[in-house]
């Protein structure tokens, strides 16, 4: 059973994102699958390093936009972006120091409301400016 299921709900009007978010949920769903249901501790630095590359290539995907779109949150939003990518370290750090399966409790804690709350909440913020500038 994922953990994440990316639905309508959770869409933010532009194919491209949507895409992105999806994919994103489904590399969590992944690690999950590894490191909760599986147990299995071998490649797990291979998959949370996909999903370090994988969100940065996607912020940098909306960044590209807020910029081009000249959009009036986007200092906020990548300010946001950041301090995920500094939660997400402090995470996998800890988990690097060996503190054992609890911590995978904790990341996935993390990912799971961050993300569903970010995508509900920060990004459906840009979807009219986006739109507006044909992006669909
Ligand atoms: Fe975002």
């Amino acid at each position: 059973m994922p953990i994440l299921t990316w639905t309508k709900e959770n869409s933010v009007g532009v194919k491209e994102i949507d895409l992105q978010h999806q994919k994103m949920f489904s590399i969590i769903n992944d690690l999950y699958d590894s490191m909760v249901v599986f147990k299995a501790h071998e490649g797990i630095d291979e998959v949370i390093e996909s999903l370090v590359d994988y969100a940065d290539f996607h912020f940098k995907t909306e960044e590209k936009y807020f910029e081009k779109f000249d959009y009036e949150e986007k200092e906020v939003h990548e300010a946001i972006h950041q301090e995920y990518r500094d939660e997400v370290k402090r995470l996998t750090e800890k988990k690097g120091e060996g503190v054992g399966v609890e911590v995978s409790y904790d990341i996935f804690d993390f990912l799971q409301k961050w993300w569903v709350g970010h995508i509900n909440f920060e990004d459906k913020k840009y979807t009219e400016c986006f739109n507006s500038h044909g992006l669909s």
